[in-house]
C-alpha cells in the first residue's frame, strides 16, 4: 500500500508499519504482504529503505525518484525493484507482534525475524555515530519528522545552495500547497545531504566528521528500544532467546535519558552529534519516549505533564504552541499527526494514565470523524490538512476503533 496515490506513490518504510498496524484488523494478510514486500528490499548491510519505489510509477511521476538515489536494483517477485538509501524509524517490529496479537500468525513471525534482528544490527552498529549507545539520523527525512523544527539548529549549518534546485524540479509544491511544505532553502539542504551521503557510496564510517548533519532523535531511539522489546516477545514465540533485546531495550531507554532528556524543560530533545548540543526546540519528538515501560516514572509524570500543558495539549500538535515560529499549517511545525497522537495513546496507556490515553483516543476519533482521513490537522480548527485518504491515519483508526490493548512491554 502507499501513503497517497497523488502525493506519495510508492511505498515509505514507517507508512507500512502503521498501516499493517491497521490492516492486522481488517486484512492481515495484506499487512504481512506489505512488510514481507519492503523488507525484500532490505539492504545486505540490514537497512531498511525509507522508500521502496513501484516499478510501474513514472520517475517524473515523485521527486527524488531512483535515478536520483543511484541505488542499484534489487529482483522482487521476478521484478527490477529499486529503493533510496536511508531509513525510517523501525516501527515493523511492533507491527508484526500487533499483527500476531490480533490474528495469530506465528509462522509469518518465525520468517521476519531474522530481517528484523537485523535490520536493528544496521542501526544499532553502524549509526553510533555518537558512541553513546544511540541512533544518530544522517537526514532529517530519515525521522519520520521531516520538517521539524528539531533539526532547525543542525540543519543551519549544512549549507543551502540554490544551484541544488536550480538542477532538479520539486514534485511537492506542484502536488501540495506550497506554503504547507519546506521553504525552498531547507528543500536544498534536503537535497545537498542527500547527495552527499550518496555520493559517499552510502557508507556510515566516520560519520560525525564527515557528513554534515548527524543528529540523535529522540523519538527515532525510543522507537528502536521499543523494537527491542518487540522483538523480545517475538523471540519468545519463534523460540529464540528474548534476552539480548530486552538488554538492549532496557540499554537504550538508559542512554535516551541519560543524554537526550532535560529536566529544566521535562522533555526530550534532539542532539546534534557534532557539536554535542542539545536542540532547545520542544518538539513532539520529545514527548514520544513515553511509548517506553522501562522509562522512569518521574520521566514519564514529567512527559504527561507538558503534553496537557498549554505548550501542546491533547491531541498533541508536532511543535510547542507557545513558540514564536509554530505554524499552524507547515507540516511537523504545528499541525496534528495520528502516527505520534496514536503512539503517545499507547503510551499513556502503559504507564496507567488510562484517563488521559482515553481521551486522547477519543480526540483523535474526533478530529477524523469531523474532517476526514487526512495527512494531518491544523491544531486550533481541526481542519483536514496535506493530502486526503491518507493511508496511516485510515489504518490506526482501524486499531483506535478495535480499542486494542496496549502491551506491557
Ligand atoms: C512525509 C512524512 C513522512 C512519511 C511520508 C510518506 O514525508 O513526513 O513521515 O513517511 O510523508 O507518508
Amino acid at each position: 500500500m502507499v501513503p497517497s496515490r497523488t502525493l506519495y506513490p510508492h511505498q515509505w518504510s514507517w507508512d507500512a508499519a502503521f498501516i499493517g498496524i491497521g490492516l492486522a484488523h481488517v486484512a492481515p494478510e495484506r499487512g504481512w504482504h506489505d512488510l514481507a514486500s519492503l523488507f525484500a528490499a532490505q539492504w545486505p548491510d540490514g537497512r531498511v529503505p525509507h522508500i521502496v519505489f513501484d516499478p510501474g510509477v513514472a520517475e517524473k511521476d515523485y521527486f527524488p525518484g531512483p535515478a536520483f538515489w543511484e541505488v542499484p536494483p534489487v529482483r522482487q517477485d521476478g521484478r527490477s525493484v529499486r529503493t533510496t538509501g536511508i531509513v525510517q524509524p523501525p516501527v515493523h517490529a511492533l507491527a508484526a507482534l500487533h499483527l500476531h496479537r490480533v490474528s495469530p500468525a506465528a509462522d509469518r513471525l518465525r520468517e521476519l525475524y531474522p530481517a528484523l534482528v537485523a535490520q536493528q544490527e544496521y542501526l544499532l552498529k553502524h549509526r553510533d555515530a555518537g558512541g553513546l549507545g544511540l541512533v544518530s539520523i544522517v537526514h532529517p527525512w530519515e525521522s519520520g519528522l521531516d520538517n521539524s523544527p528539531s533539526w532547525d539548529a543542525a540543519l543551519a549549518r549544512v549549507p543551502a545552495d540554490p544551484e541544488v534546485l536550480a538542477r532538479y524540479e520539486r514534485r511537492d509544491t506542484s502536488k501540495a500547497v506550497a506554503s504547507h511544505r519546506p521553504t525552498n532553502a531547507d528543500y536544498a539542504r534536503y537535497i545537498g545531504l542527500a547527495e552527499s551521503y550518496r555520493d559517499a557510496g552510502y557508507r556510515d564510517f566516520d560519520l560525525a566528521e564527515t557528513h554534515p548533519f548527524v543528529v540523535e532523535c529522540p523519538a527515532f531511539n525510543a522507537l528502536t528500544a521499543a523494537a527491542e522489546a518487540a522483538l523480545a516477545e517475538i523471540a519468545t514465540v519463534v523460540g529464540a532467546d528474548p534476552a539480548p533485546h530486552l538488554e538492549r531495550a532496557a540499554a537504550i531507554t538508559e542512554a535516551l535519558v541519560g543524554h537526550l532528556y532535560d529536566r529544566e524543560t521535562g522533555q526530550f530533545h534532539t542532539r546534534d552529534v557534532r557539536t554535542g548540543e542539545l536542540s532547545k526546540a520542544r518538539c513532539v519528538n520529545g514527548l514520544v519516549p513515553l511509548i517506553l515501560a522501562g522509562l522512569p516514572g518521574e520521566v514519564a509524570e514529567s512527559l504527561v505533564a507538558v503534553a496537557e500543558s498549554a505548550r501542546f495539549g491533547l491531541p498533541v500538535p508536532s511543535y510547542d504552541r507557545t513558540a514564536a515560529d509554530f505554524d499552524t499549517l507547515r507540516y511537523w511545525r504545528g499541525p496534528v499527526w495520528i502516527n505520534i497522537n496514536w503512539l503517545l495513546w499507547r503510551g499513556l496507556a502503559t504507564h496507567g494514565y488510562a484517563d488521559r490515553a482515553d481521551r486522547l483516543r477519543t480526540a483523535m476519533l474526533d478530529l477524523v470523524e469531523r474532517s476526514g482521513c487526512f495527512e494531518y490537522f491544523q491544531p486550533d480548527t481541526g481542519e483536514g490538512i496535506g493530502t486526503p485518504d491518507f493511508s496511516w491515519t485510515a489504518a490506526l483508526v482501524l486499531d483506535l476503533l478495535a480499542e486494542t490493548p496496549p502491551e506491557r512491554e
